[in-house]
């Protein structure tokens, strides 16, 4: 049952038009005032097709437009709540607009809106994918590029006046107020505009590029956080000499801006030479920053910075084409992080998030491919699809060609379409000139669903032969699916010394297939066949190992990554009763981590990765009973715990606490030492001693709340009073106090009773995602508790209250709720009535697509 009045529209990939008029440039001035802004722009336009002369507007108050220098009348032009059409436009066209819009009351953080309060208080915008729109009447669409010339005015108590480009006048307008003008010389589209009104510290850098470019390299922040932006900068730099190395690509600006915000939907925004960024993504201090989250900083700097590339000079035709950017550029930035830690760590990560999230969204209701065919409201795809899957066929096509052959294709890629707005196809084209296979992964971006790879081995006369099969679920609404070319990277050892036998990458194309390797000496006895090495395509692998196969890959395997996988596999067969050989496991992980604790601290401390219960609901369609998933998870790591319980606590003591360091080993044992914590208690060891003398000695913040989170979860004594000194501490600083809320949300000892009283605070604040994120997003991962009546009335009266403020940031959150349906009965028709119940009640096109769908899927 879906309520028709409330049906928005659909728009679809095959409707695409070219533009009717293309901007040539624009000069645009922004007033800031106390409760509103006023904003003129002069567009220079041109016919390049027939049709009307239509632009995009939202939320703006005319109050004056001209054609040519003449004002126009009432009759000459319509409006309405989206767009202005001027009639009988002619072919050239220098339109003159001047509107008033109110930055001040912008919730939804999107076009020019206030950020923060007091000392805080600024002025940024977000424009991607269509906020423009919401700051003039502009053609905003990705395939219209322009030449930016921006004025920006405000009182002098806003030091800084930002725009994109180069800084080219500045000066007094009195009244205490002030003005900066900015030239952008490459023309970019809409969404790439950015500007900033505020009073921010700034700290500063140079790089000089390959080409000979001095760039200028500034980070903005609020004077009591420009101290914490040392990572972002090294990082920043790192990344400009990479692209170069790797890519051949250098910046092509004077100047690099950054500048963090506090309120802010997503991680950060490519703007052209003028990021935008959420101040989680850029601050990082070792007494302040985990180090999960300052790695994070590093890899989200290098990710915007990669943009310029990937997504500015080469940008996308239309936002079904939103991969092309940020796929590449995703798999830019994982490679870039993988050169910063152990590449076996780093792809465990992406992979597991990859299985958690993306692997979810592909089992739902709210599934859609990599390039979607159409949608109602654009902001609702920048999900884990778009960008991990996508990042994924990126990956499948570089491992496929090999570093060459993909360089050539990038070489020719950047060379042909820089300057222009592309598609998939040509993205496919011109990777595909060393090697015509590429242009069979189109088929990767248009099918939804994830492929089960399911395979096996025999040994044949001198050697084995493999067989490999592939499935993927028909997607209701889409074709049925075809086969899909999926590389499969595989290493055969010999069965008794391990010794490698034989490596190659396969590459299945139809639905089942076989390979055989010969020749191979394989000593008369069961050889070790590693598959899927380095997750060489995102598939689920279902192969005919035995056990004892499984752990002797992670004996033998060189590749730290396939070690990870196939404990991953065992864990897995033992979660689901296709095994119980736990002392298998633990005998290995005993023989294997005293050495690999030093060799790699972080990979050793993934060896002991049990998935998430959200992870292992994705592998229910039906019948789902969170109680039992978690009981069945609950037991398992407590088997392993206790196994293990006569060495984890010399392990934990065996590393010791040192001053800070930022390297991958040094953050290795910082990780390793909290899971050993973590399963110490889960043994029921006595740690309370050295849980207390890891938080008071602790050289930084993840010794410190990876103290605090055991403290918390396991109940030890006193930890209230170390939860409200932790408080007292940080109060000041938004980022500890969101974590201080996220550990107490995210404690399985906390009930959703507990969650609300986090909710009912005053220092929760429903303006700032961050902060609302850190509850939503701890019951959105604990199955257990979101899916009963009380949590599902608590999360889903917070997604009716965020539908009014900040609409990207209410579906979002639904969309942690897409696989509601597949509930046991009681379960489900409780969470049925109350989505219902939530239909009736929200009003934005973002909450009403995925509810629609959420329910028209499984009416
Ligand atoms: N392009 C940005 C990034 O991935 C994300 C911006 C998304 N914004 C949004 N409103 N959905 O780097
Ligand atoms: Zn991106």
């Amino acid at each position: 049952m879906t309520n028709s009045t409330k049906e928005p529209q659909k728009i679809y990939l095959k409707d695409y038009t070219p533009p009717t008029y293309r901007v040539d440039d624009i000069y645009l001035d922004i007033r800031i005032f106390d409760d509103h802004a006023t904003v003129s722009g002069v567009l220079n336009m041109k016919r390049e097709h027939d049709g009307a002369l239509v632009l995009f507007g939202r939320e703006l108050e005319l109050l004056g437009i001209s054609v040519n220098d003449k004002a126009l009348t009432a009759d000459e032009y319509s409006l309405d709540g989206e767009s202005l059409t001027i009639h009988q436009a002619p072919d050239t066209a220098k339109v003159a607009i001047e509107v008033k819009i109110t930055p001040q009351t912008n919730t939804a953080l999107e076009g020019l809106y206030q950020s923060g309060a007091g000392d805080e208080l600024m002025f940024v915008t977000q424009c991607e994918p269509e906020g423009f729109r919401k700051i003039i009447f502009f053609p905003d669409r990705p395939d219209v590029l322009t030449e930016y010339t921006t004025r920006v005015e405000a009182d002098k108590r806003f030091s800084v006046l930002l725009a994109n480009g180069n800084l080219i006048q500045q000066g007094d307008v009195g009244d205490d107020r002030h003005f900066a003008i900015w030239h952008d010389p490459t023309k970019k589209p809409s969404y790439l505009f950015a500007c900033v009104v505020a009073d921010l510290a700034v700290t500063s850098d140079h790089y000089t590029t390959s080409e000979g470019r001095d760039v200028l390299l500034e980070i903005y922040a609020s004077p009591a956080d420009i101290d914490k932006c040392h990572v972002a900068m090294t990082a920043l730099k790192d990344a400009m000499a990479w692209d170069e190395e790797r890519y051949g690509r250098a910046y092509d600006l004077d100047r690099y801006m950054i500048v963090a915000t506090g309120q802010f939907n997503m991680g950060a925004m490519e703007n052209k030479g003028l990021n935008i960024f959420n101040t989680s993504c850029v601050l990082s201090s070792p007494k302040t920053t985990t180090d999960e989250r300052s790695f994070h900083v590093k890899a989200v700097i290098a990710h915007e910075y990669f943009h310029n590339w990937t997504g500015n000079r080469v940008t996308c035709r239309d936002w079904f084409q939103l991969c092309l950017k940020e796929g590449f550029t995703v798999f830019r930035d994982q490679s870039f992080s993988a050169s910063h830690r152990s590449p076996a760590v780093q792809r465990i990560d992406d992979v597991s998030f990859l299985k958690a999230h993306q692997f979810k969204e592909d089992a739902g209701v709210l599934a859609h491919p990599v390039r979607p065919d159409s949608f109602v409201e654009i902001n609702n795809f920048y999900t884990v699809t778009i960008y991990e899957k996508g990042a994924e066929i990126v990956r499948m096509i570089a491992t496929l060609l090999g570093q060459d052959k993909f360089r050539q294709g990038t070489d020719e890629y950047f060379a042909r379409y820089d300057g222009q707005a592309v598609t998939i196809e040509d993205f496919l084209s011109a990777m595909s000139v060393g090697d015509e296979r590429v242009l069979d992964f189109l088929a990767w971006y248009t099918q939804p669903g994830t492929p089960v790879l399911s395979g096996g081995f025999e040994v044949v006369a001198d050697g084995v032969e493999l067989t490999f099969s592939q499935e993927t679920r028909h997607v209701a609404g889409f074709d049925e699916p075809k086969a899909l070319p999926i590389p499969i990277d595989v290493a055969i050892f010999h069965g008794e010394n391990g010794q490698l036998l034989a490596q190659d990458l396969l590459l299945l194309t139809e639905n089942s297939q076989s390979f055989s390797f010969d020749g191979l000496d394989l000593g008369g006895v069961r050889p070790v066949v590693s598959v899927l090495r380095n997750f060489s395509a995102p598939v689920k692998l279902v192969f005919d190992h035995t056990d004892e196969d499984l752990m002797k890959i992670v004996e033998f395997e060189n590749e730290g990554f396939n070690q990870w996988q196939a404990v991953q596999a065992l864990v897995g067969r033992l979660l689901f009763g296709k095994s119980d050989n736990i002392t298998l496991l633990t005998d290995t992980l005993k023989r294997i981590v005293p050495t690999l604790m030093h060799k790699d601290p972080m990979l050793s401390a993934r060896l002991f990765d049990v998935p998430s219960e959200s992870e292992l609901a994705v592998a229910y369609d039906e019948n789902y009973k969170p109680q039992e998933v978690k009981a069945t998870r609950t037991a398992l790591k407590e088997q392993i715990a206790h196994a293990l319980a006569d060495h984890v606590q010399a392990w934990y003591d065996a590393l010791p606490i040192v001053p800070y360091e930022d390297t991958p080993d040094a953050r290795g044992v910082r990780l390793l030492r909290n899971v050993l914590l973590n399963l110490a208690l889960t043994a029921k060891l006595d740690m309370t001693e050295r849980a207390q003398y890891q938080y008071a000695n602790a050289s930084c913040m993840s010794e410190q709340l990876g103290a605090l989170e055991a403290m918390i979860e396991f109940g030890l004594p006193n930890a209230d009073d170390y939860t409200t000194q932790f408080y007292e501490e940080y109060h000041d600083d938004d980022l500890v106090i969101d974590q201080w809320f996220s550990v107490q949300a995210g404690a399985d000892s906390r009930d959703v009773a507990f969650i609300k009283t986090l909710m009912e605070r005053t220092d929760y604040d429903w303006q700032t995602p961050n902060r609302v994120r850190t509850t939503l997003g701890a019951l959105a991962n604990k199955p257990t508790q979101l899916w009963t009546k009380d949590g599902i009335l608590l999360y889903l009266s917070a997604l009716a209250r965020l539908d009014v403020i900040n609409p990207v940031l209410a579906s979002r959150a639904l969309s942690a709720l897409a696989r509601w349906y597949t509930l046991a009965d009681d379960d489900k028709e409780m969470v049925k009535t109350e989505l219902l119940a939530l239909q009736q009640k929200v009003s934005s096109k973002n909450v009403l697509e995925f509810l629609n769908n959420m329910l028209e899927g499984r009416a």
